[in-house]
């Protein structure tokens, strides 16, 4: 009998947004005449914009004739895109090489991956609350995890502890589900943490899109020597609505290298290029094709328009919690609304009432770990009208 990997009887039984998508189904089916508004998951609503539909198109197009028709891509994402990509961080101040670039189906994959290319005896250092992924694939994997705390005491900003030594470290900024954003002071000590202890930062950074605050870095890469300890990710999915068109891209520099036991030099980039090469076939070209048209001058006019729109939806939200004096976090970097259960209640609880009395799906705090367990989070994804009733029902729960 083939010995099952027994590490999965240590996960939650399911997935946090399964979970919350079972309950939905469950009070649909139950009250197939009320109306539901969806701000949970941190899924898009607008639809994909001109100039992406534009060039998603012609692809197609492409694909229809034996001149121009693709098969297999390079597994680690077209010159095309991988330079487009590049010039993206150039205009952002970092430079990187391309072949540093890997594009992908999506930040939450590579999230996982990543940890193929890492021993299991390493010691993991994840925020509690956080994006239940990190979490989720280290312990399939058997790792041993230190949780910090992140609390509305630091701002939901944990920095390192030089007594806790860690191996490898989750950063993800602006944060889910917090909203919280990291200073460049603040990842500068990260930064040092993690070149005094050898350690590889895994740096998350799909929402950096969202930031408004131009002293905010948008990339680790922002801070120096960031390059000699730092893996980043990022997605197009909240960027430029691609949650269902799947298109992100992993940074993985060529100066993270270590001596093996046996001597020989080891690379991160190479081994996730070695990886990728034998797990992966690529993102379809007209997928990237698509994703190259966000990076043009008008495509990146376009994403930020979309942009404003779910930024407008995020103030709708923390405007309501102003006028009722609950204490938030998130909403002005960051498209998630991170609050203070009211009433004193637990966020699974307060789920089903939001559920139950008003026909609002919120994301439960608890999902994101223990520090989460008096907290909630909305998404501003969805459409203004639906924001403004959900927030209009919401506030019927204080009359
Ligand atoms: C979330 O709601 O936390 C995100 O949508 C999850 C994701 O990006 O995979």
């Amino acid at each position: 009998m083939a010995k099952f990997n027994e590490n999965y009887l240590n996960l939650k039984e399911s997935y946090l947004f399964s979970e919350i998508a079972k309950r939905v189904s469950a009070f649909e089916k139950a009250e197939p005449d009320k109306r539901i508004i969806r701000l949970g998951i941190g899924d898009v609503t607008l639809p994909l914009s001109g100039r992406v539909i534009e060039s998603l198109h012609s692809a197609v197009d492409e694909m229809s004739k034996a001149d121009t028709f693709k098969g297999y891509g390079p597994e680690q994402g077209y010159d095309f895109l991988r330079n487009a990509i590049k010039d993206y961080y150039k205009r952002n101040g970092v430079e990187l090489d391309a072949d540093e670039i890997f594009v992908s189906d999506g930040a939450k994959s590579d999230t996982g991956n990543i940890t193929d290319l890492f021993s299991v005896d390493n010691t993991v250092l994840i925020p509690d609350p956080v994006y239940p992924v990190y979490v989720d694939t280290n312990t399939m994997n058997g790792r041993k995890i230190i949780y910090m705390d992140a609390t509305a005491d630091n701002g939901f900003l944990p920095m390192p502890d030089p007594n806790i030594h860690a191996d490898m470290i989750y950063l993800c900024s602006p944060n889910n589900p917090t909203g919280a954003v990291y200073n460049k002071e603040q990842l500068e000590q990260w930064v040092e943490y993690a070149l005094a202890n050898d350690a590889v930062i895994l740096f998350d950074s799909a929402y950096e899109s969202f930031i408004q605050d131009k002293s905010l870095p948008r990339s680790i890469y922002a801070i120096k020597d960031a390059k000699k300890c730092a893996i980043e990710f990022c997605s197009l999915s909240k960027t430029a609505g691609f949650t269902g068109t799947r298109c992100g891209y992993t940074i993985v520099p060529k100066a993270i290298t270590q001596k093996a036991s046996n001597g020989s030099e080891m690379s991160l980039n190479k081994m996730w290029n070695r990886r990728q090469t034998t797990k992966f076939n690529g993102v379809p070209y007209i997928v990237q094709r698509g994703a190259a048209a966000v990076f043009t001058e008008e495509g990146m006019k376009e994403a930020q328009a979309m942009i404003s729109i779910y930024r407008e939806n995020a103030k709708i939200i923390s405007d309501t919690m102003d006028r009722l004096g609950i204490r938030y976090f998130g909403g002005v970097n960051s498209p998630y609304i991170w609050f203070e259960c009211p009433f004193g209640m637990e966020s699974w609880d307060f789920f089903d009432k939001m559920l139950n009395e008003i026909q609002v799906v919120g994301t439960p705090g608890a999902g994101f770990g223990a520090n989460g367990n008096n907290f909630f989070r909305l998404t501003s994804f969805n459409n203004k009208e639906n924001t403004a009733e959900a927030m209009e029902r919401f506030e019927t729960l204080f009359k």
